[in-house]
């Protein structure tokens, strides 16, 4: 295994098993709203704190960008963090969420882990090397029409024209699926195509951090993870589409149909 992924599962495990730990006291736990319904707890930032400490350890010249800390620069390797995704589920208690660490190097993903700690499940990516959980191969699935298909979505629940937008999207797919699913982590959602649980995923307005790590594991599983839009990268603009190769094209064409949709 490439050190820098053996390294980046050490970090992901420590920010994992510190989440784990304070489950009990969510009650008791100071939470700050970073905008609307956008919540930060000290959980998320210990997290964080635990995760750069452990990377910067192994390679002090890395750079990093992080969800709670931002970005500090570094050499042309870069740490993109995200300590918890899918937050508001942990504040309730909702048991979906994450650890979400990617490395890129000049800009391109090399390696990737999303770790779900309470399923103790660690999915991790390198670039030209293939997907893994817990160690084992993964693949996208063979799923090959939307009527079979079981697709991940997230609301963009801070904006509302990304609603009307989301709706019209929703609308165009739903009755031709075999079903929609809202988890409430785009790292885990990610993961999950990556591993064939879903067929395909999208959603618009994510950060790099929410999706840098589960759009190397669904590549490297053998699918497809680019800009909702445009087809290019959607670590630029946050909007997202996944899938196996068969559904990601069936959903952009669809998508495709709807009248005045488009970046916000
Ligand atoms: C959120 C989760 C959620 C997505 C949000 C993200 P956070 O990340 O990925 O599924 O719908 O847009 O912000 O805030 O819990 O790290
Ligand atoms: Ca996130
Ligand atoms: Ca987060």
């Amino acid at each position: 295994m490439h050190p820098m992924l053996n390294t980046a599962i050490k970090a992901a495990r420590r920010a994992g098993a510190l989440i784990v730990r304070a489950l009990p006291d969510i009650d008791r736990l100071q939470v700050e709203t970073k905008g609307r319904h956008d919540f930060v707890s000290e959980v998320d930032r210990r997290a964080e704190e635990l995760i750069i400490e452990t990377l910067k350890g192994a390679y002090p010249d890395h750079g990093i960008l992080a969800e709670e800390s931002g970005l500090a620069a570094g050499n042309e390797w870069e740490w993109v963090i995200d300590p918890l995704d899918g937050t508001t589920n942990f504040l309730h208690g909702f048991p979906q969420f994450a650890v979400s660490l990617a490395l890129r190097r000049r800009g391109r993903l090399e390696q990737a882990v999303v770790f779900d700690p309470l399923r103790d499940e660690l999915f991790t990516a390198t670039r030209g090397e293939g997907a893994q959980l817990n160690d084992r191969r993964i693949r996208v699935s063979r799923v090959a029409d939307l009527d079979s298909a079981l697709l991940g979505t997230g609301f963009p629940f801070r904006q509302s024209d990304s609603v009307r937008q989301w709706v019209a999207l929703f609308e165009r797919v739903a009755q031709s699926t075999s079903g929609i699913r809202r988890a409430g982590s785009a790292a885990l959602d990610l993961a999950y195509v990556a591993c064939g649980r879903l067929d395909g995923f999208w959603e618009t307005g994510l950060k790099p951090w929410d999706i840098a790590g589960g759009s190397l594991l669904v590549r490297e599983a053998g699918g497809l993870a680019s800009d909702l839009f445009t087809e290019g990268d959607p670590l630029e603009s946050g909007n997202i589409l996944a899938g196996n190769p068969r559904v990601y094209r069936l959903l952009r064409t669809a998508f495709a149909e709807v009248p005045g949709v488009g970046p916000i």
